[in-house]
């Protein structure tokens, strides 16, 4: 997993940090970046991941426009970017993820921040969805994600006028947990990361997927699988 171009992984501490790191090109999401995101997969000596952008400038400035206009068309273009789901790999990861978000948060930028479950801007950070205004729609997941985390409403505004928000009005969302210093955004991280790497790992593993996938079921059956996960703890042997 080392000879990775246009992201950064590394680990510390039973924590991993996933770094998008095209800083010229404001951290585009390019194919490259995808295979080599598709890569990490769910690495057993992770207790939680932190994902950020490298540079001053941006976490995610969105898809790689210069991809779109080089592809034979932007419907094969599309094609080919998501045959590899890296966003369902994302969402199927049962273990802890952080967004470090700083400057721009654009397109699949706020995509990859909606897969992980907690997400903190640092102040200058700017969030949108320009794709309605280039001819397309979110193709990672953002039309689902987005609802999801900040309500019916507000995400087809964002999406609908192609409007960009601030840290403030994002935390104001609740699309943003918490919004720090640019200075304090690592570390802010940091702290949560590790806070909750303390706990048992299956524990948190049960509680992620008990809210994740309960959202999408009837009250009825999420309180079934809160039982069922709470109950496969409860039968576990004792931690030596
Ligand atoms: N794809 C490819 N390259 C991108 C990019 C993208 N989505 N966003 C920025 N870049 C590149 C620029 O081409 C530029 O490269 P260059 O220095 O080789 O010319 C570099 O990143 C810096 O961007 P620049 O546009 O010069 O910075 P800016 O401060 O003037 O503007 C933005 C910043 C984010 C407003 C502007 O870059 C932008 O609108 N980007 C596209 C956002 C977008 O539509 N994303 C797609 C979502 S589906």
């Amino acid at each position: 997993m080392s000879n990775f171009e246009v992201i950064i992984y590394e680990k510390q501490n039973d924590i991993g940090y996933v770094t998008l790191n095209r800083p010229q090109a404001l951290n585009a999401y390019n194919l490259q970046m995808r295979d080599e995101l598709y890569q990490v997969q769910d690495d057993p000596e992770v207790k939680v991941a932190i994902f950020r952008g490298a540079g001053q400038r941006a976490f995610c400035a969105g898809a790689d426009l210069t991809e779109f206009l080089t592809a034979p068309s932007p419907v094969i273009a599309r094609q080919v970017r998501w045959e590899r789901d890296v966003w369902g790999l994302f969402l199927s990861i049962t273990k802890p993820l952080i967004a470090a978000l700083h400057g721009y948060v654009l397109g699949s930028g706020i995509e990859i921040a909606l897969c992980c479950d907690i997400r903190l801007a640092s102040e200058d950070a700017q969030f949108g969805l320009p794709e309605v205004g280039l001819g397309i729609i979110p193709a990672a997941g953002g039309s689902q994600t987005l609802p999801r985390v900040i309500g019916r409403a507000p995400a087809l505004e964002i999406l609908l006028t192609g409007q960009w928000i601030n840290a403030e009005e994002a935390h104001r969302l609740k699309l943003v947990n918490q919004v720090v210093s640019r200075r304090d955004l690592l570390p802010a991280a940091e702290r949560l990361a590790n806070k909750i790497k303390a706990y048992s790992p299956i524990a948190l593993s049960h509680a992620k997927q008990a809210i994740t996938r309960g959202l999408d079921l009837s009250l009825e059956q999420g309180l079934e699988l809160e039982a069922k996960l709470g109950n496969c703890l409860l039968t576990l042997p004792p931690s030596p």
